[in-house]
C-alpha cells in the first residue's frame, strides 16, 4: 500500500469520537465512581427515595460523561432524568424551565411565569406521573456568582414534602472541593449528599483512553504508539484529557491535509496549537461577563506573572465588580486551569496572589477572536 493519500480517502474511520459530547461506549477508569452513582438511584426502581449524590473533581475527569452515562442506562426504566448544564442554565428559574422541558417535552414560556408558578406546574406532573426523578446539575461551580445553588436545591428538597410522595434525587457536579461555600451547611445537612471523588487520570490510564480512541477513530496503522506516546505526554502535562482528544482529531487532519496515509512528528506542532484553542473557545464560550473581563485584563497586562492587586485595580478602572466577586471569579478561573494563581503571603489577609496564565497569550488571543 501506497503511503500517499488519495484525495478521496480519509485517515478517520469514525470523526464523530474525537467530538467534546461524544459519550464513549466504556468509561475506563471510572467503574468506582458509577457503582456508587448507581448505588444512590437504585431505591428509586424499588419505589424509595434515592440519595443525593455529589461528584467531585477537576475538568475533564469523566464526570459529565458518567452522568450521561448512568442517564442512558436509565433509559429503559421508570426513572424521569432531567440533566441541567449550570454553564448555560445557570440562574434557579432557567434550572427550573430546563427541568419543565425534560417533563413535559416543550419549554415553559420565557417570560411571565413566575419560578413559584412553574414549580408547582412541573412538580404536580410529576406526581400524577407517579414516577421518581433524577435531576442532574452539572459544573454548579458556574452559578458562583449568586445563591441560585442554595435556592435551587432547597426547593426540589422541599418539593418531597410539599407534595407528598414525590420521589426526587439530586446529583450535583463540582470542579472543586470548595463547593461547600456555595451552599449553606443547612442546605448541606438536609441534602445529605455521598461525595463521589474524580481523581484525575494517571499517565497509564490517559494512555488507556487515548489508545482506545485512536482505536475506535482512525483507520489501523495511521497513529503508531511513539506518536501516540508524545501525545500522552502533553496531555499529562496540561492535565486535562481534551488536550489528547483534540491532537490526534487535529494530527490526523493535519496529516490528511498532506496526504499522508501516517501522522508523523511533524503534525503535532500544529495538533498541540490547534487543540488548545479549541479547548479554550469552548471554555471561554461558557464564561461569563465579568470572566472574560478579567481574562481580557490579564491580556491586556502583557506581563509574565501580574498580582491580584494590580489586576483588580485595572478591573476597577472599568467595572465596579466587588473584590470578593473578582476573589471568587478568578477561583474559578484557576479550577478551569485557565491560570495559575500562587499566594503571595503578601496582602489584605494574606490573600494577595500571583497570577500567570497557564498557556501560551497567543492562544488565548486567538481563542478570544473565535467567540
Ligand atoms: N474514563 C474515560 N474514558 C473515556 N473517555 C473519557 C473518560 N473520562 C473522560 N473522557 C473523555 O474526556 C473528555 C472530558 O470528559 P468529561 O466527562 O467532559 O469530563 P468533566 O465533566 O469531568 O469535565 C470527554 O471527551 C470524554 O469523552
Ligand atoms: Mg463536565
Amino acid at each position: 500500500m501506497s503511503d500517499i493519500l488519495m484525495r478521496d480517502e480519509t485517515l478517520f474511520k469514525n470523526p464523530e469520537v474525537f467530538e467534546f459530547d461524544y459519550l464513549p461506549d466504556v468509561l475506563l477508569h471510572r467503574d468506582s465512581q458509577l457503582q456508587s452513582m448507581r448505588f444512590a438511584i437504585l431505591p428509586a426502581l424499588r419505589g424509595l427515595s434515592p440519595l443525593n449524590s455529589i461528584l467531585i473533581g477537576p475538568p475533564a475527569t469523566g464526570k459529565t460523561s458518567a452522568v450521561k452515562f448512568i442517564f442512558r442506562e436509565l433509559e429503559d426504566t421508570d426513572i424521569l432524568k432531567a440533566y441541567v448544564n449550570c454553564n448555560v442554565d445557570h440562574t434557579r428559574h432557567l434550572i427550573l424551565s430546563r427541568i419543565f422541558k425534560e417533563i413535559f417535552g416543550f419549554k415553559p414560556p420565557l417570560s411571565g411565569v413566575s419560578f413559584a408558578q412553574l414549580f408547582e406546574k412541573v412538580m404536580k406532573r410529576i406526581k400524577e406521573m407517579g414516577k421518581p426523578l433524577i435531576v442532574a446539575l452539572d459544573d454548579i461551580n458556574a452559578l458562583i456568582e449568586d445563591r441560585e445553588l442554595d435556592d435551587t436545591v432547597n426547593s426540589l428538597l422541599r418539593a418531597g414534602e410539599v407534595f407528598e410522595g414525590l420521589k426526587i434525587g439530586i446529583i450535583l457536579v463540582a470542579s472543586e472541593v470548595d463547593f461547600r461555600r456555595m451552599m449553606s451547611s443547612r442546605t448541606s445537612s438536609i441534602l445529605q449528599a455521598q461525595e463521589i471523588v474524580f481523581p484525575p487520570y494517571t499517565r497509564d490510564e490517559i494512555r488507556g483512553i487515548l489508545k482506545r480512541r485512536v482505536e475506535l477513530g482512525l483507520y489501523s496503522g495511521v497513529m503508531n504508539d511513539e506518536i501516540l506516546e508524545k501525545i500522552v505526554e502533553e496531555t499529562e502535562k496540561a492535565g486535562d484529557l481534551r488536550l489528547g482528544i483534540g491532537m490526534i482529531k487535529f494530527s490526523a487532519l493535519h496529516a490528511e491535509r498532506n496526504a499522508r496515509r501516517k501522522v508523523i512528528e511533524e503534525d503535532l506542532d500544529f495538533a498541540l496549537s490547534k487543540s488548545q484553542k479549541n479547548i479554550f473557545a469552548s471554555i471561554l464560550s461558557n464564561l461569563g461577563k465579568n470572566e472574560l473581563l478579567i481574562l481580557k485584563k490579564i491580556l491586556e497586562a502583557d506581563k509574565e506573572v501580574i498580582s491580584s492587586g494590580e489586576l483588580y485595580r485595572m478591573i476597577s478602572e472599568e467595572s465596579k465588580m466587588g473584590y470578593t466577586t473578582f476573589y471568587e471569579h478568578l477561583n474559578k478561573l484557576d479550577n478551569l486551569r485557565i491560570i495559575h494563581m500562587d499566594f503571595t503571603g503578601k496582602g489584605r489577609r494574606g490573600r494577595t496572589r500571583n497570577i500567570k496564565l497557564r498557556y501560551p497569550r497567543e492562544i488565548l488571543q486567538e481563542s478570544f477572536k473565535m467567540l
